[in-house]
């Protein structure tokens, strides 16, 4: 019995992290003491690829790190309390952000924006005086104007570089692979899907038709599976009935995500996932912030792959994403450009 249940945690860890030798990787979360920030702590400490933590929140960090640095693998882990975020931010290469309220039921990601505005916006500042060369994985929602503001802000101080901010949907590609694996009786390792666009309702956009899997779905199923990726968040917002949204989920998307940087920063090759970036695909249409398949590399982005073939029915999806992507894009340099 425990053989068996050790031989599954064993394999579940190795689809999420790969062994290969690290270089010294100090990556920091910022939001450490929350829903997600606690697992995602977890997670990273057996990220091999991690060898230093750095735990930052405004409540409870040195608790959770003291708490996650008995885990016996051979990173550092250290927690640091409200009034120490500089010191939290000092020789990282990597920031992840989950700092910031969740939604409750009857909420849009937008409504959020009033509050993680300006928590988003001061952290980044901190790592733009602090550690401007670090790459920044930004999952406090709403995701398609917290990007923006991380990067208008980074800009405003000279010291943005496009290729290091990310907007984490890694989370989008994990419940599609889930879902569309659900339907096709496979394992989600082979129902791998791209999500492109950004990260809330319409603006997603699975791309099912270019998977070996996806593309025979058809019909009502099609549709309820495109409207279940879309909005996956909301069914774990009304089941957690009051008490926020996904955080196990994503803390696994962050780790997974993160893991990704790692191994493209440590120089691996072909390390590509969707993930939300400064993009030209729609600039044309004034759209600077695109979510598709990016080659992460040594430099953070190596290389932004255009979508490829869409049916008739991803043409659709994404004549309903790019107007309210645009919208959120923009509300967000707005804020930064007024603060
Ligand atoms: P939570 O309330 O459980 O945790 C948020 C944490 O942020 C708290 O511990 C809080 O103290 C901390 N915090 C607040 N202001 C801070 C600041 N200025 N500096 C540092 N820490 C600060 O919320 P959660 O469930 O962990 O969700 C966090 C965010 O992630 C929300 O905005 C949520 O919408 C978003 N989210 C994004 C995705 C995605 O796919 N990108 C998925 C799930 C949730
Ligand atoms: C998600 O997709 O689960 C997150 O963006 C959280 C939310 O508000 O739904």
């Amino acid at each position: 019995m425990f053989a068996r249940s050790a031989v599954r945690a064993l394999t579940s860890q190795s689809r999420l992290f790969s062994t290969t030798v690290a270089r010294q990787t100090k990556v920091a979360v910022l939001g450490a003491g929350g829903g997600i920030g606690q697992p995602l702590s977890l997670l990273l400490k057996s990220d091999p690829l991690v060898t230093s933590l750095s735990l930052y929140d405004i409540r409870g960090a040195p608790g959770v790190a003291a708490d996650v640095s008995h885990v016996d693998s051979a990173s550092e882990v250290t927690g640091y309390a409200a009034d120490k975020l500089d010191e939290a931010l000092e020789g990282v290469q990597v920031v992840v952000i989950p700092a910031g309220v969740p939604r409750k039921t009857g909420m849009t990601r937008d409504d959020l924006f009033n509050t993680n505005a300006s928590i988003v916006r001061d952290l980044a500042s901190a790592i733009g005086r602090v550690s401007p060369t670090a790459h920044i994985l930004v999952i406090s929602n709403p995701v398609n104007s917290t990007v923006p503001i991380v990067a208008s802000t980074l800009a405003k101080a000279g010291v943005y570089n496009p290729s290091r901010v990310f907007g984490v949907t890694t989370l989008d590609v994990v419940r599609a692979a889930r879902f569309t694996a659900g339907i096709a009786g496979v394992h989600p390792n082979e129902a791998s899907i791209t999500v492109v666009g950004g990260h809330s309702g319409a603006t997603i956009v699975p791309l099912l038709s270019q998977s070996k899997y996806g593309q025979s779905i058809k019909g009502e199923v099609y549709d309820k599976l495109v409207h279940r990726i879309q909005f996956g968040g909301d069914e774990v917002v009304k089941a957690k009935d009051g008490a926020g949204s996904a955080t196990l989920s994503m803390a696994y998307a962050g780790a997974k995500f993160t893991h990704a940087l790692l191994r493209g920063l440590n120089g691996e090759k072909g390390v590509i996932t969707p993930t939300f970036v400064q993009s030209p695909l729609y600039k044309a249409q004034g759209i600077d912030f695109f979510s598709s398949n990016v080659e992460l590399g040594v430099d953070g982005v190596e290389k932004i792959y255009p979508l490829g073939p869409l049916s008739v029915e991803e043409e659709k999806l994404m004549e309903a994403c790019l107007p309210e992507l645009k919208k959120n894009i923009e509300k967000g340099r707005a804020f930064v450009e007024s603060s």
